[in-house]
């Protein structure tokens, strides 16, 4: 394959996994049951990231596994109602139309376990984004790095990725024990977690205790901020994620951090300031059903006047859409967005003065993209938005 008896395509792709391995002095080459790539939105990729792209689909990249994409930069639909530039929308075009030629399923979100591309437990898998591998690794229990976008598309071509790092058992052991001091209550509780305890441990492996119930909104919203603010790829939390039984066996000789209320409202204020006139946003990572029904329910009766926009993914904005939620968030004044988010969009570019979401992360890129910020949660943001 490296030596191009089974093309070009395949040949560049193999350089790229066994240079990655000869970095990570992996032993082997291991099959991948799926990819899912990143690096979509215009924004990110410019000019130059989207003709490499074009150069592999016009020497032949094709996918040999079954291949999910993250979100892009506009929804692939209604990009001029969000007030999109057109330049940007063409060369948002031109991405797209180069995944689809390579085989690759445009779903266009972060969250691809919400929307039936869901791993087995144990297996390999080659995915890039964050959350979606915080996730994928720690509640599911599949197994991969962190990878890039050119590393998951080598892999989706390939069916391999270089065996090493999270996809052996002694790097999946548990480092460091995080006991949480508090009640966590809501979903920006577990973000504030996740986001505190990635700036204390950087990327170690984390095994938490205290966690108390998170449901799999509050699990994607914590793996989501602890990857964004350390780094981090697993973590184990007691009684909650897929391996934490075989975990435990390893935390007693570990150091202990124990976090509190405190330190959470702390790391809240220091991000926040009172924007003047933000966007009231949610969806990162994309919303599910639940959270759809959610903000339905809370926005019945208000009139948000087009300044709050929820994100989700295709496959659950259709669902969305059948049963109803997304006709009354349209309706009380709100604006449902698909295949992108307010972080890979070209938000100043759409006009937007400041924001106002209920994610560490997406508020962790806002003030580093320049917004002034504020943090809450969701009804909150559902207030705020109609007032
Ligand atoms: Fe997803 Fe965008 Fe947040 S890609 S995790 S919604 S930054």
């Amino acid at each position: 394959m490296l030596e191009g008896e089974e093309g070009e395509a395949i040949s560049k792709s193999m350089e790229l996994l066994v240079a990655l391995g000869e970095v990570f002095d992996a032993e082997k080459l291991e099959p991948v049951d799926s990819a899912h790539i990143s690096g979509v939105s215009y924004k990110n990729l410019g000019e130059a990231g989207t003709e490499w792209l074009e150069e592999q689909a016009k020497i032949g990249a094709k996918c040999s596994i079954k291949a999910t994409l993250n979100p892009a930069g506009m929804d692939m639909e209604k990009w001029e109602e969000m007030n999109v530039p057109e330049r940007f929308a063409n060369g948002q075009r031109r991405v797209i139309s180069a995944f689809k030629r390579m085989g690759v399923e445009t779903t266009c979100t972060c969250t691809p376990y919400l929307i039936g591309h869901v791993p087995r437990k144990g297996s390999q898998i080659a995915w890039a984004e964050s959350n979606a591998v915080c996730f994928s690794n720690s509640v599911i229990g599949a197994r991969t790095n962190r990878e890039s976008g050119p590393t998951t598309l080598a892999s989706a071509v390939t069916g391999l990725t270089p065996y090493y790092g999270y996809r052996v058992d002694s790097h999946r052991i548990p480092q460091v024990v995080i006991e949480i001091d508090a009640q966590l209550e809501k979903r920006l509780d577990y973000s504030a977690v996740g986001y505190v305890t990635g700036k204390l441990i950087g990327n170690k492996v984390p095994y938490f205790k205290n966690l108390g119930k998170p449901d799999l909104e509050s699990m994607k919203t914590l793996g989501a901020a602890i990857a964004t603010s350390g780094g981090v790829a697993l973590w184990h939390g007691e009684g909650v994620t897929a391996e934490w039984e075989w975990a435990r066996k390893y935390i007693k000789d570990l150091e202990k951090i124990t976090l509190e209320k405190r330190q959470l409202i702390e790391a809240r204020d220091k991000l926040v300031c009172d924007p003047a006139n933000p966007t009231y946003c949610i969806g990162c990572p994309h919303c599910s059903l639940k959270e759809m029904a959610e903000t339905a329910n809370l926005v019945k009766g208000k009139d948000l006047e087009g300044k709050l926009w929820v994100f989700t993914s295709r496959g659950v904005y259709s669902e969305a859409k059948r049963v109803g939620h997304v006709k009354i968030i349209e309706d009380a004044g709100g604006k449902v967005y698909k295949d992108t988010c307010m972080v890979v969009a070209p938000l100043h570019e759409m006009g937007w003065e400041g924001v106002a979401t209920n994610s560490f992360k997406a508020g962790h890129y806002s003030v580093a993209h320049g917004f002034e910020l504020e943090l809450a949660e969701l009804p909150d943001l559902v207030d705020g938005a109609s007032r």
